[in-house]
């Protein structure tokens, strides 16, 4: 499987989903290769924002070589399957795409927990801590069902 994690920036939410679907992968010994990426270019070249490399780091998880890079309409090619964190971003890879059948690869993450309800996982960039740990409980639930759904 290549997956890949999409946000806005890729400094807040997508590397998150980036480092805990590799962690969980490696745990169950799948030959997965995942990466993220932002549809905005504001970010590139930056390492993750410090609260995702703070949350992450208390749950073991080190973000800190992780480098933002914007999404581009190729990553449809590359990956089999695409996440975006929330609708905004979902809108954005479909104008990106231009319409190529990429929808039939790409849903929103939170659907893996809540199938066909359209969720959002909320920007942390716009408050302070606590949006962090809320984006890790939601993503690492979503990551989990990724496992077990494509796993075996
Ligand atoms: P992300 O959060 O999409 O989860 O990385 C954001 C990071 C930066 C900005 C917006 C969202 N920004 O406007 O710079």
């Amino acid at each position: 499987m290549k997956i890949l994690m999409v946000c806005l920036g890729n400094i807040c939410r997508s590397p998150l989903a980036e480092g805990i679907l590799q962690k969980e992968a490696a745990k169950e010994g799948l030959d997965w290769q995942i990466d993220s990426a932002g549809t905005e270019p504001f970010h590139v070249g930056e390492p993750p924002h410090l609260l995702s490399q703070k949350v992450a780091v208390e749950h073991g998880l080190d973000l800190s070589t992780q480098r933002a890079r914007r999404f581009t309409k190729e990553d449809f090619d590359h990956f089999d399957k695409l996440y975006a964190m929330a609708e905004d971003v979902y809108e954005e890879m479909m104008l990106i795409g231009k319409g190529n059948g990429e929808a039939s690869k790409t849903d929103l993450l939170l659907n893996e927990v809540y199938p066909g309800e359209n969720r959002s996982i909320p920007d942390p960039w716009y408050g302070g801590e606590d949006g962090f740990h809320k984006a890790w409980a939601l993503i690492s639930s979503a990551c989990t069902q990724i496992i077990k759904k494509y796993g075996r």
